[in-house]
């Protein structure tokens, strides 16, 4: 993606979130701790998300940036901290945490899906199972979510007969389906052939565009210029630098982001995505 579209995307993402007033937090993560052993991973990270917004979070490997997104839906139990979604708090042990857990879409490196379901029954199983939802009501709404992601042909596959691709746009639709608050995605397009990465980032692009709250682990710097509000640099365990993606690929005020910013331009090539 060119400089200057680029920031003309950004213009309109802005004034869309303008327009319809979206600056109200959502999801809100204070003082977050978790250690494994002795090793301390997430020092006291801060991080608040509005409705609407999409964070992209790089960093280097290792740096806790899927810790934070387990922590956030509670497949971690974090040391100490609180997370708010809609400010009611996450808490582990509580009557609440499955509701909460709804509430959290959330999308992985490898897909996690069934094998031995179909794509829509990928998709529609968790309405039916966690919602009580009529199983054909839930079917229909799982057509829908296929649909949205371009894969209604697919709907009776199993995922042995789906590229990656597509495997990873049912598990999108799959976390769709329970109507989430917050869509947390990491690394989504890695462990995909750079081919198929396009598709999946299409995909998460017509999200961002529809409003959802997003936040993507993702070094895709294509995608992040192009749908992401705001870059969240974690390192050393907190949020180490942040802002628009104009100011942190272009203009980042930290050395070190600086260093990790041009070393995954170089690998990736911009605009790739
Ligand atoms: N379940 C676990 N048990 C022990 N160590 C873990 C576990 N999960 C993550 N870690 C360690 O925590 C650190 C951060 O991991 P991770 O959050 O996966 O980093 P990133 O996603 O930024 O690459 C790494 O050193 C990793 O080895
Ligand atoms: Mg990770």
């Amino acid at each position: 993606m060119k400089e200057s579209s680029g920031s003309q995307v950004y213009d309109i993402k802005v004034i869309n979130r303008k327009v319809n007033n979206m600056t109200k937090p959502i999801l809100r993560i204070q003082n977050l701790h978790k250690k494994f052993g002795s090793s301390e991973v997430l020092k006291g990270l801060n991080l608040t998300v509005d409705e609407g917004e999409v964070v992209v979070i790089i960093g280097p490997s290792g740096t806790g940036k899927s810790t934070l997104l387990r922590c956030i839906n509670r497949l971690e139990t974090p040391d100490s901290g609180e997370i708010y979604l809609e400010d009611q708090k996450i808490e582990h042990g509580k009557t609440n945490l499955s509701r909460m857990r709804q509430k959290i879409g959330m999308v992985f490196q490898d897909f996690n899906l069934f094998n031995h379901l179909t794509a829509i029954q990928n998709v529609a199983i968790g309405p039916v199972k966690v919602k009580k939802i009529d199983k054909a009501k839930a079917m229909k709404a799982a057509e829908r979510e296929l649909e949205r992601v371009g894969l209604k042909d697919k709907a009776n596959s199993y995922p042995a007969e789906l590229s990656g691709g597509q495997k990873q746009r049912v598990a999108i639709a799959r976390a769709l389906a329970m109507e989430p608050k917050v869509m947390l995605f990491d690394e989504p397009t890695s462990a995909l052939d750079p081919e198929l990465t396009g598709e999946v980032l299409a995909v998460m692009k017509d999200l961002a565009k529809a409003g959802m709250t997003m936040v993507v682990v993702s070094h895709e710097m294509g995608f992040a210029r192009e749908a992401a509000h705001r870059i969240v640099f974690l390192e050393d365990g907190i949020v180490s630098e942040m802002g628009s993606p104009e100011k942190i690929f272009n203009n980042p005020e930290k050395q070190r982001t600086r260093e990790f910013i041009s070393k995954i331009t170089s690998l990736s090539g911009e605009g790739s995505a």
